[in-house]
């Protein structure tokens, strides 16, 4: 069978990234959405003949084998939804991925450990990525790039291992550009982008390039509070990112100029501690300019969330990113269920793009198949609505 340009794979050692970096807790993971995303590419090529190798990240380790971040657990996980054994190599590229990739069978899968156990995978020194790259293409015979969620990083097995092997877009990336694309080649108006999560600098990029394509920007979360502040409320004990102000006072005038409506909420749930197991949590409405001074904000308020669910629902395309609040404890979770309901609603384009929103969503027991799309990609994304050019994109390309 041919894959994707890559020819017959049958007999192939065809090294796949993929994007597997879930949430977890001890071992068990949270939530399998990435790993699930990852299945029909890697199924197709093991239907196909090919001797799949999958090469893939979790978590931020530091360039050394750290058991915390194994990825054991997800390939226990990965054989389960592919229904066929997963074999899992107990280094990337050493004699453990050499001789795991040895023995594969003709439609066998392989996963290598942690990729970031390695200081090559993300060195800011090109050679030294390189070096590290070719000892991840001497275990395949070509290379599929399926992990969209890491398209924004120029690393050594999304980018630099591409230049070394016959290679492939894998229909994960396919699949999320297609949607994303839609998004910003004249996008169906009214178009909104609900934008939450914890800090603004995460979004400072995005938001400055949606000042121009987005007729309606709603934004709650923790980054809301750093917005309330700079229109001179007090924000209590609420996340603040104080050098970030004068940058969303400047975001605010524009939006007025440029005639993009912000919108902000106007009522908060608010309590005294953040949640921890230990309390019971104690939540209290109060309107968004008046957060008292011992209490910290962490969810949008129902006034809120309902007036977003409305903006929402007359949108004819609607981006959103970030949760609204801690929505992992049910006091804090309304906001965030608010706008994925009224995602549900929109006649139009719905996508959820990022982690912890594709997450939310899920943890909230919604129906994934009621929204457009949801997205593998968290920081890929956005970078990718920014209109940067993602490096794990352009290298697929050349
Ligand atoms: C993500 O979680 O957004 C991707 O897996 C990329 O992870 P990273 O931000 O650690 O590169």
């Amino acid at each position: 069978a041919d894959f994707d340009g890559l020819g017959d794979v049958r007999g192939k050692r065809v090294l796949v990234r993929s994007d597997l970096n879930v949430p977890l807790d001890g071992a068990r993971i949270t939530d399998d959405g990435r790993v699930r995303a990852s299945v029909p590419t890697i199924q197709a090529l093991a239907e196909a003949g090919a001797r799949v190798v999958v090469v893939a990240h979790l978590g931020r380790p530091k360039g050394e084998p750290d058991p915390r971040f194994s990825l054991a657990p997800v390939a226990e996980r990965l054989g389960e939804l592919l229904g066929r054994p997963v074999a899992f190599a107990t280094d990337t590229v050493g004699e453990g991925a050499v001789s795991t990739v040895d023995a594969l069978g003709d439609g066998e899968v392989a996963v290598l450990e942690n990729v970031r156990f390695n200081p090559g995978e993300t060195s800011k020194d090109d050679e030294e990525r390189a070096a590290f790259a070719g000892e991840l293409a001497r275990l395949a015979d070509a290379f599929v790039s399926d992990g969209f969620g890491v398209v924004h990083r120029k690393q050594a097995s999304v980018y630099d291992v591409a230049l070394r092997l016959p290679h492939a877009m894998g229909g994960l990336v396919s699949r999320e550009i297609d949607v994303l694309r839609r998004l910003t080649v004249d996008p169906e108006r009214p178009y909104a982008v609900v934008l939450g999560g914890s800090k603004v600098s995460d979004k400072l990029g995005v938001i400055d390039h949606l000042l121009g394509k987005a007729d309606v920007l709603l934004i709650g979360g923790g980054m809301v509070f750093t917005f309330l502040a700079a229109q001179g409320h007090e924000v209590g004990a609420s996340l603040l990112e104080e050098d970030q102000l004068e940058t969303c006072r400047g975001y605010l005038a524009r939006a007025e100029e440029s005639g993009v409506r912000i919108v902000l909420p106007t009522d908060i749930v608010v309590d005294t501690e953040f949640p921890s197991g230990d309390r019971e949590p104690q939540p209290r409405v109060v309107p968004a300019d008046q957060i008292p001074a011992d209490s910290l904000g962490l969810d949008i308020g129902p006034d809120s969330g309902a007036a977003f669910a409305e903006v929402i629902r007359g949108a004819r395309t609607v981006f959103w990113n970030g949760p609204m609040g801690v929505f992992e404890t049910p006091a804090f979770a309304e906001g965030t269920r608010a706008v994925a309901e009224a995602l549900t609603q929109v006649d139009g384009l719905s996508v959820v793009g990022g982690g912890d929103s594709a997450a939310a969503v899920r943890s909230l027991g919604f129906d994934e198949s009621a929204f457009g799309h949801i997205s593998t990609g968290g920081g890929a994304s956005l970078e990718f609505l920014e209109g940067k050019e993602l490096p794990g994109i352009a290298v697929l390309e050349r």
